[in-house]
This record gives structure tokens, C-alpha cells and sequence, in this order.
């Protein structure tokens, strides 16, 4: 039985004892960063990868007071061990801190950090063999989607609309067409060639992504990074989407449009591939 074991600050505590100061930056302003990364067997998957994004978005928040990746990989570690976490994830956040209420930046603060473990909210053997249904909904985001940011909203309020439809998840468009999910990346098939949108500003760079990219490659897929229109992904063979958690799920249904799942061949191949990766690549 997994302990709901919270951290903050360097205390470790019950999840429902967790408390952040109301000042705090990230609960003011949504002025922080969050990662969500998964365990198996005790072990993290590609912890690395995550700590390498974080960094990033903190560089470019201007966040100077930011705990170092190799901190939080400590804090990491021993509240999974802590709470004896053999399969599913830790979420950590890390915001500018807690000061009086300005919108410019502190001055002077120190970083609030928050981590707590979760049991595995890993789709199961049913949707990924089935896939799941998906709405599209139009891209609110600002203009850095690639920064993990915990300003969430246009998200949330997104996979609210998707959820009150009975879907899945809901598949952003915008102006320049196809972007994301709102907690995934997204990725079609055509004539056998695999399509996602590219990384840059307008999606969050998924660790899954980028892995699943790789493996396409030395399974010889012809992949192309472009924006798709809704049209064309409305025509696409396979559909699927990919995130921590949801690793390579097969879509079944975008709007009205339906997809033969059965029939999928790639998306197959890389929902395997994705998995001999994860067993191949756990590290405490
Ligand atoms: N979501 N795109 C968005 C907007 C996301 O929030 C996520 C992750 C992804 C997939 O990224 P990765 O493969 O690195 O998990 C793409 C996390 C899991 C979440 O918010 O719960």
C-alpha cells in the first residue's frame, strides 16, 4: 500500500497535511513549474529528461533562485523511497516562492518546492488496446507552451469540456492548426509516414514525444513534424497521443470522425517499442 507522503521545503509530511503559505507566487499567479514523472519497479523513468525541462523553463522565467536539478533529484528520490512508490508517478513544483503580493518579481524570495507521489494513473490494458475518444477545441494557450508551466486553465477548462462530452481528451487547434492535448502530445498516421506537430512554441515538448520520435526512427517509420489542419487529421489512418502517463494511447475517435484501432499498425509497434524503452531505462 503506497503512503500518500507529501515534501515541502525539505519536510516530508501526509498528503492531506500539506500546506503552502497563501502568498505563494504559484498560488497568486501561477508563478512556478511542475514535472510529472513516472516510476516502475521503485525506479524513475527518465528523471533526466524532466530535470533537463524544468531547468529550461526556469532559465527562461527568469527564475534565479530555482533549486538546482540535482537537489530536487535528491528530494526526489527520498520521498519515493519514503513512500515506498513501486509504480506510478511524482509530481513536483516548484514556484518563485511566497512575498506580498506584486506582480514584478520579488526582489528577494525563496523557492517553494512541492512534491507528493500518486498510485499509478496509468491508462489500463483495455483503452490501450481500444483506444479512447477525443474532441477538438480551439488553442487558448499564451505563447509558450513549451515551458511546463502550473498556469493551467485554458487546459483544465478544455478537458472539462472534453470530459462533459464523454471523451478522453481534447486535441487543440490553433491559427497554425493541430498543436496538442491539453496533458498530451498528439501524433497521426498517413500513408505510413507518422505526423506530429513540431516542437517550438506552440506545444509542450513532450519527454514521450521526443522518445517515441526516436524509436520511430530506428524502426525505420518516416516521421514529419508539421501542423495539421483539422481536415487532414480527420483523414489520417491511426491517430494517438502520448504523455508520463499515458505512454502511446490509441485514439478511436476524433469528433464524429472514427478511426479502425484494430487496424493500427504503427501506433502498435510504437506502444511496444515505448515499453521495452521503459523496461530498458529505469534508474534509481
Ligand atoms: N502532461 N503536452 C502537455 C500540454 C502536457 O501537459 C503534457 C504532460 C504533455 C506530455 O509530456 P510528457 O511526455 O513529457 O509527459 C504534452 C503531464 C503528464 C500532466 O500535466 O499531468
Amino acid at each position: 500500500m503506497l503512503k500518500e507522503l507529501a515534501y515541502i521545503n525539505g519536510d516530508f509530511m501526509d498528503l492531506q497535511k500539506a500546506r503552502i503559505d497563501a502568498l505563494d507566487r504559484g498560488f497568486i499567479f501561477g508563478d512556478g513549474l511542475y514535472e510529472v514523472v513516472a516510476v516502475f519497479e521503485g525506479k524513475f523513468y527518465q528523471m533526466d529528461e524532466h530535470l533537463q525541462r524544468y531547468q529550461d523553463g526556469a532559465r527562461e522565467m527568469l527564475m534565479e533562485n530555482a533549486p538546482s536539478p540535482q537537489e530536487l533529484k535528491e528530494a526526489t528520490r527520498e520521498l519515493k523511497d519514503k513512500a515506498e512508490l513501486e509504480k506510478g508517478i511524482i509530481y513536483f513544483q516548484v514556484t518563485r516562492g511566497t512575498a506580498p503580493r506584486t506582480h514584478h518579481f520579488p526582489s528577494s524570495s525563496e523557492p517553494n518546492v512541492f512534491m507528493f507521489v500518486k498510485e499509478p494513473p496509468f491508462p489500463d490494458a483495455e483503452k490501450r488496446k481500444k483506444g479512447i475518444k477525443t474532441i477538438v477545441v480551439p488553442d487558448e494557450r499564451w505563447n509558450r507552451c513549451h515551458i511546463k508551466s502550473i498556469n493551467l486553465l485554458p487546459n483544465c477548462f478544455y478537458k472539462e469540456k472534453a470530459r462533459q462530452e464523454g471523451a478522453f481528451e481534447a486535441i487543440q487547434e490553433h491559427s497554425v492548426g493541430i498543436t496538442e492535448g491539453t496533458s498530451t502530445n498528439l501524433f497521426a498516421v498517413k500513408d505510413e509516414v507518422l505526423l506530429t506537430a513540431p516542437s517550438g512554441n506552440r506545444i509542450l515538448n513532450g519527454i514521450t514525444r521526443k522518445t517515441v520520435l526516436n524509436l520511430a526512427e530506428e524502426l525505420g517509420i518516416q516521421y514529419e513534424e508539421k501542423f495539421m489542419s483539422k481536415k487532414e487529421l480527420y483523414c489520417c489512418d491511426e491517430v494517438f497521443l502520448t504523455s508520463t502517463i499515458n505512454q502511446v494511447l490509441p485514439i478511436n475517435q476524433v469528433d464524429e470522425i472514427t478511426y479502425p484501432v484494430d487496424s493500427f499498425e504503427i501506433t502498435f509497434k510504437l506502444q511496444k517499442a515505448l515499453e521495452r524503452h521503459i523496461d530498458n531505462n529505469l534508474k534509481e
